[in-house]
């Protein structure tokens, strides 16, 4: 994703196969490292930039006249984290800020070819990268408990949570709704709660 080459071959391999193109869902990220920005190397910062945002540049220039043609969609995994921020999370929070703007522009130039762009925001969903990450926390069992609590509706969930949403929005059903990046998190970015 963070090749431009690679892109444009999977495209041209998957139009060559299907002929046709009707959804980007630009899906794929990187974390990593979790560090305040002062403590974020350059290459650190540039390689998640390249994957996380850049990647989208990549799959739009690959694809846009495609998804032109049969009116198709664009999806772009953002994080609530974009839109509140995160402690240690400078490079990765700065990344998905740019995913939520990218997709309000993204939506106003593709409108005229009937291109809708929209966005999901989950908080935190159980996927190999959330596990990787509670293993490098001090404390990954306190680390569950807080992920559980982040959730206003006290929960972590599976990523099933964010692929129905992910389904709706590339679906027919959402044919007016255009560069939004809906939540998919449980309350979690909702005001102050009590400890448990
Ligand atoms: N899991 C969470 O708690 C959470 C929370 C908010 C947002 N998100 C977002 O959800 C999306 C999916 O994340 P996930 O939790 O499933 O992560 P994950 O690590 O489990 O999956 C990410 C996928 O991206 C792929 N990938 C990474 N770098 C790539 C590259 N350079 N080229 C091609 N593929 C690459 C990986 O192979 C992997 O399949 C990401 O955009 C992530 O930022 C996840």
């Amino acid at each position: 994703m963070s090749s431009g080459a690679s892109v444009a071959a999977a495209f041209a391999a998957t139009l060559k196969t299907l002929g046709r193109l009707d959804a980007i869902h630009n899906n794929a990220a990187i974390s990593g490292p979790a560090r305040p920005l002062h403590e974020t190397s350059e290459q650190a910062w540039e390689q998640l930039f390249a994957v996380n945002v850049k990647s989208i540049y990549h799959t739009t220039q690959a694809g846009i006249e495609a998804l032109k043609a049969t009116r198709g969609c664009i999806l772009n995994t953002a994080s609530m984290v974009g839109t509140i921020g995160q402690e240690n999370h400078a490079a990765y929070v700065a990344t998905k800020g740019a995913v939520i703007s990218l997709t309000k522009a993204m939506a106003l130039d593709y409108a005229h070819f009937h291109v809708r762009v929209n966005g999901i925001s989950p908080a935190a969903v159980w996927t190999p990268l959330l596990r990787q990450w509670v293993q490098e926390q001090p404390n990954p069992e306190d680390t569950e408990d807080f992920l559980n609590h982040i959730h206003a509706l006290g929960y972590c969930p599976e990523g099933d949570v964010v692929a129905d949403v992910a389904v709706f929005l590339l679906s027919e059903r959402a044919r007016f709704i255009t560069g939004v990046t809906l939540p998919v998190s449980g309350g979690a970015e909702l005001g102050y709660r009590r400890l448990p």
